[in-house]
């Protein structure tokens, strides 16, 4: 299932991340506000308990999360942004990182790096890529996440193609897709059209 939050918080911050005016330090604050807004989303359906406590006036049941815990595991380099803003939402949750790159020659995503929590398969995972847009790094770390045991993930981006929903919807149909906006396609170069350009580049002041 793909949520698109077209809340018009999320897509005025998307809108000013897409301006090429928009510089380093802004654009990784865009990048950071929205991820909370998107989390807010993702998370809709954590499981809560009543729990007894006492508030200055009286004592009572209220709701606290329970069931599964969470682990935040991010697509480096860019998804670093958005787990590194919702660990403030969510403080206990696990963080987990994995890197990808491109095989020149069969042009699939290689590991490079994998850390996972060690208990990821009681876990619900959040898995973060600002930009969903072959799906091939996206679809591969899930896999991962499926290796490791993980049973209950959801991917957010921040941006998406239609082509890159297309994989994960085909390769992990199992898999929610949560995003501020899917965009026309993608060009020759894989970039996300309109899109943003490159979202690591920006967040991070290379090129
Ligand atoms: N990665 C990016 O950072 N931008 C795109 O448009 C596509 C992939």
């Amino acid at each position: 299932m793909v949520t698109v939050v077209s809340h018009p918080l999320v897509q005025h911050k998307l809108s000013l991340m897409r301006d090429e005016r928009t510089g380093v330090k802004e654009f990784r604050e865009l990048a950071a506000e929205l991820s909370l807004l998107l989390a807010y989303e993702a998370m809709r359906d954590l499981e809560t308990e009543p729990q007894t406590l006492n508030t200055p006036l009286v004592p009572g049941e209220f709701p606290m999360l329970s069931g599964k815990k969470l682990a935040l595991v991010a697509i480096l380099r860019a998804g670093l942004i958005m787990t590194d803003a919702i660990v403030q939402l969510v403080p206990a949750a696990k963080v987990g990182h994995i890197g990808l790159y491109r095989d020149p020659q069969t042009l699939l995503p290689v590991a490079y790096y994998n850390k996972l929590p060690a208990d990821i398969a009681e876990r619900r995972v959040f898995l973060t890529d600002p930009m969903l847009a072959t799906g091939g790094s996206a679809s591969a770390a899930i896999s991962s996440l499926k290796d490791a045991g993980a049973a209950s993930i959801k991917l957010m981006s921040i941006l998406a193609a239609p082509e890159g929903i297309a994989v994960i919807e085909r390769d992990h149909p199992d898999v929610d897709i949560i995003v501020a906006a899917v965009d026309s396609h993608l060009n020759d170069h894989g970039y996300i059209v309109p899109g943003l350009g490159d979202a690591g580049d920006r967040i991070y002041g290379t090129k």
